[in-house]
């Protein structure tokens, strides 16, 4: 990001990036809920060349002790890219990256959890990146909060996460590999819907006061449409849920009412 230089066009004569998008289209997003049978909750989320999974296990008992919180619930992260998931072989085990992502995530989802009816106990979400071509936090953010609906764990609303950035001296919308490389700047945004709240913002690059608006503006309004895919993955997670059980899922219920 910001620095590093290259021949390659970011942005064409027609005002297309390199895989076709307009400056404010995003990667196509498609999420899955409840893909893991030994974890309270889940999520696997693809976006465009990011392949992520999302687990969840808890309110359970606080490990290591000292860090457990007599008034509310600990929420963990752990955020991890495997080796195999980027071109360079990345060497494994946690790094100040992973740290901080971890961090960040964990502090994001904190802000929707109802941490306060679950005293000592720890919540643990694990996030495993199997590929990636940047914008690995923000799928790993939304795929975190589908996993803990999926988990039953009580939230006032999903995070829904996306990118903006500055590529060849244009705002845009959720950057690709080359871009996050060879652009100018990046800001993943973490928004929650129904409180209308930023829980995660970052800034690497420079911008002025009016690009990074623009930018914030931009991200806001994509995680309204992440939001809406994390939506249809849950509810589809409950109505295959509730076929299993024999109960009726959303759809036989509305067509019980009519
Ligand atoms: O993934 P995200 O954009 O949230 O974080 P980043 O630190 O801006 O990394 C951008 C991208 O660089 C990652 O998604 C990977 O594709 C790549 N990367 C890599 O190739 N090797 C690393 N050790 C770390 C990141």
């Amino acid at each position: 990001m910001g620095g590093m230089t290259t021949d390659i066009k970011l942005i064409d004569e027609k005002g297309l990036r390199l895989d076709g998008r307009r400056p404010d289209e995003m990667r196509p997003l498609r999420i899955e809920a409840g893909v893991l049978k030994r974890a309270d909750g889940s999520a696997y989320v693809e976006w465009g060349l990011n392949k992520v999974m999302a687990a969840v296990y808890g309110p359970r008992e606080c490990h290591p002790r000292h860090l457990q919180n007599p008034e509310r619930a600990l929420v963990q992260c752990i955020y991890n890219m495997a080796s195999f998931s980027v071109d360079d072989r990345k060497r494994p085990g946690p790094d100040r990256r992973s740290h901080e992502i971890s961090k960040i995530i964990a502090e994001a989802l904190t802000h929707v959890v109802f941490t306060e009816y679950f005293p000592r106990t720890s919540i643990d979400v694990y996030i495993e990146v199997l590929q990636a071509n940047a914008g690995t936090r923000c799928a790993g953010l939304t795929a975190a909060s589908v996993a803990l609906a999926d988990a039953g764990v009580p939230m006032r609303d999903l995070v829904a996460s996306c990118a903006a950035g500055k590529v060849a001296d244009t705002v845009v919308l959720d950057l690709g590999k080359e871009e996050d490389n060879f652009g100018q700047a990046d800001i993943p945004v973490g928004f929650v819907p129904r409180t209308n709240e930023i829980v995660l913002l970052q800034m690497d690059g420079d911008l002025t006061n009016d690009e990074f608006t623009k930018g914030v503006n931009m991200a806001v309004g994509a995680c309204k449409k992440v939001y809406e895919v994390q939506r249809d993955a849950l509810k589809r997670r409950y109505s295959a849920r509730a076929a299993d059980e024999g109960v009726p899922g959303p759809a036989e219920e509305k067509r019980e009412v009519a």
